[in-house]
């Protein structure tokens, strides 16, 4: 579709923050830095240009940028992001989950986008060297991360409706928490009848920004019923449930096997993907097909559900503890955290922290 970048990698350059925050007070934030309001010393640019590919790559202070009004992706929406995490090692280091599937989906999205892709070495140096540069923003508080969000958007200054000539990729830092505030021990659900997400063909499947913007009526709705989140139905028969806002779900039966919605109008979560392998290789039977609403309710109520989790980078793994809609009000288990769910989160997360067997290699050392 477009031409391919003209370099597959470019030296990043370093221009340090001169007045970065004090130590006192960056201790202070990191003691509780909540979800992506805190933002480290450094960003990383990297420009893209028709014709001259990828170039002025460089690690800077972070701040905030200058766009001209005309600017496509103010008018147009041409935007992609992801989201992955650096997680302090044991050893004093600084790991990455599977950031080559975060640099893959990044082409994936960009292709749906009819945006240039960003190199995988590209992507990744990028990570290397904001971590590099902000390693001592990762929190060390229980659970917590240094929450990565590569995003790229169109730049060019011009109000026809076209793919952009130039973007800019840039990579932002945020120390992390619990993405879900208060500690609950399961969160709730609302089930959107009204609204639905991603329809086939469209845009379900990327990383856009798009998706969310729609998304955030239907999560209004979610938190005036007083849930946490919203799980969206699919959009041809409204029966089918597809994901949350920005998780994807899980579903544990009585005879140990699990079922998550098939891929096509959803995000293909990294989770998701790695809990796919967990359960395999514990011998768990696990299937990737429909799942409708009803026969969630139903059950729920039988028994035969005993435990739903959301999973995603930011919300690692969630207990659904609850289910409300405008025809439904069930309850899963005993409204709390599952043993399966609470056993593939610590397993996960230990993987992730450098704590228990990696048996895939999924973590990468980043510093
Ligand atoms: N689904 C949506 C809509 C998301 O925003 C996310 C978060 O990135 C996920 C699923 C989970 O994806 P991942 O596990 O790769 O973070
Ligand atoms: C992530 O989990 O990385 C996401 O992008 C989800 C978003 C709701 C923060």
């Amino acid at each position: 579709m477009r031409e391919k970048a003209s370099v597959s990698s470019a030296k990043i350059s370093i221009e340090a923050n001169p007045s970065p925050v004090s130590e006192a007070k960056r201790k202070e934030l990191l003691a509780n830095p909540g979800f992506g309001r805190l933002f480290t010393d450094h960003m990383v640019m990297i420009r893209y240009a028709d014709g001259k590919g990828w170039h002025d790559a460089k690690v800077m202070p972070y701040g905030p940028l200058q766009i001209d009004p005309a600017c496509a992706v103010l008018h147009y929406g041409q935007e992609i992001f992801e989201g992955l995490k650096a997680y302090r090692l044991p050893d004093g280091g600084a790991g990455f989950f599977r950031p080559e599937a975060n640099a893959q989906r990044f082409q994936s999205s960009a292709r749906r986008l009819a945006m240039p892709e960003v190199p995988i070495e590209l992507f990744l140096e990028a990570q290397r060297a904001l971590v590099k540069a902000d390693s001592r923003w990762i929190p060390e508080i229980e659970g917590g991360s240094l929450y990565l969000r590569p995003f790229m958007f169109a730049s060019e200054v011009f109000l026809g409706v076209k793919p952009s000539s130039e973007y800019i990729f840039l990579t932002i830092a945020s120390p992390v928490g619990a993405y879900f505030k208060g500690g609950a021990p399961a969160v709730s659900i609302w089930v959107s009848d009204k609204f639905t997400r991603a329809g086939p063909g469209g845009t379900g499947e990327v990383k856009c920004g798009g998706n969310y913007a729609a998304s955030l009526l239907p999560q209004a709705e979610a938190i005036e019923n007083g849930c946490d989140q919203v799980v969206f139905l699919d959009a041809v028969e409204h029966k089918y449930i597809d994901e949350l806002g920005g998780m994807n779900v899980f579903f544990v039966f009585d005879d140990g096997s699990m079922v998550t919605p098939e891929l096509g109008t959803i995000l293909p979560g990294i989770t998701r993907d790695s809990i796919l392998t967990l359960a395999r290789d514990a011998g768990i039977k696990v299937r990737q097909q429909k799942y409708s609403i009803d026969q969630w309710k139903a059950d729920a109520a039988s028994g035969r559900l005993r435990e739903a989790f959301a999973c995603g980078t930011a919300a690692v793994i969630a207990p659904i503890g609850s289910v409300k809609g405008t025809s439904v009000n069930f309850v899963i288990g005993n409204g709390g955290p599952g043993i399966l769910t609470e056993k593939l989160k610590a397993q996960l997360t230990g993987i992730q922290r450098g704590t228990v067997a990696d048996p895939h290699g999924w973590l990468q050392r980043g510093i």
